[in-house]
């Protein structure tokens, strides 16, 4: 089968996200380096956490002027080191194409709909449901051509309702833990009913806390 996790390597050393990914590289399909470890590693991180042979997913969820958002996506394609990059779909169609333009084909883009965190979008004067939200951004992503998105697993059927051929990135994955900051959550054995080929798992905590051997099994 398909390997269908991408885990969030949400450490502050690179030493520590080079260990865990060793330890189960042969397991997943690729690891995520989000703003944090980014900022330690920077490009050289970047590189030799690729030579160990997995896919990198850069989270840096860009949300700029359009100018900025694209001068960033040609330095990031310019490293060769990365296979999918964020940008946040609320940046709109302009920063989407801006991004799209400079990624060419060298990095996918995925765009964030509404985070898996958030479980309330009133509070910052967004009319829509969360639903009617996710579908509106999704359409955008469609429209800029980008790859595709990061997105709950609750709303794996709404995106493939806009799009067939989108590639779907689900954090908020939990499987009766502890769900932390995530609101809009699904089991792992749920999701992988679910999920089709272009839909992938994105695992932080339950898997990088304690020993990531046993919790990739679990
Ligand atoms: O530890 P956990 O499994 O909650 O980690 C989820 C990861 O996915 C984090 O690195 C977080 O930045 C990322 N993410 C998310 N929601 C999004 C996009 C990315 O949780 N919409």
């Amino acid at each position: 089968m398909k390997k269908k996790i991408f885990v969030a390597l949400d450490f502050n050393s690179l030493d520590k996200a080079i260990d865990t990914s060793k330890k189960i590289k042969n397991e997943i399909a690729g690891v995520k380096i989000g703003t944090e470890l980014y900022t330690i590693c920077g490009s050289e991180g970047l590189r030799e956490i690729k030579d160990l042979g997995l896919e990198i997913f850069l989270d840096l969820k860009l949300h700029d002027i359009p100018n900025q958002v694209k001068k960033t996506v040609a330095a990031i394609a310019s490293l060769k080191s990365v296979n999918y990059l964020t940008v946040h779909t609320s940046g709109d169609y302009e920063m989407l194409k801006a991004a799209k333009d400079a990624a060419g084909n060298s990095i996918e883009l995925l765009g964030v709909t509404v985070l898996t965190s958030q479980s309330n979008i009133q509070t910052l004067g967004i009319k829509n449901s969360i639903k009617d939200q996710i579908k509106l951004l999704a359409n955008l992503a469609v429209k800029a051509e980008i790859s595709g998105v990061i997105s709950s697993a609750q709303d794996i059927s709404l995106i493939r309702s806009v799009s067939q051929k989108l590639k779907i990135f689900c954090p908020g994955i939990r499987s009766g833990e502890d769900n932390q900051d995530q609101k809009r959550v699904m089991s792992y054995a749920n999701f992988s009913k679910i999920a089709d080929d272009k839909t992938f798992a994105v695992i932080g905590r339950p898997i990088i806390e304690g020993d990531p051997v046993q919790n990739i099994k679990k």
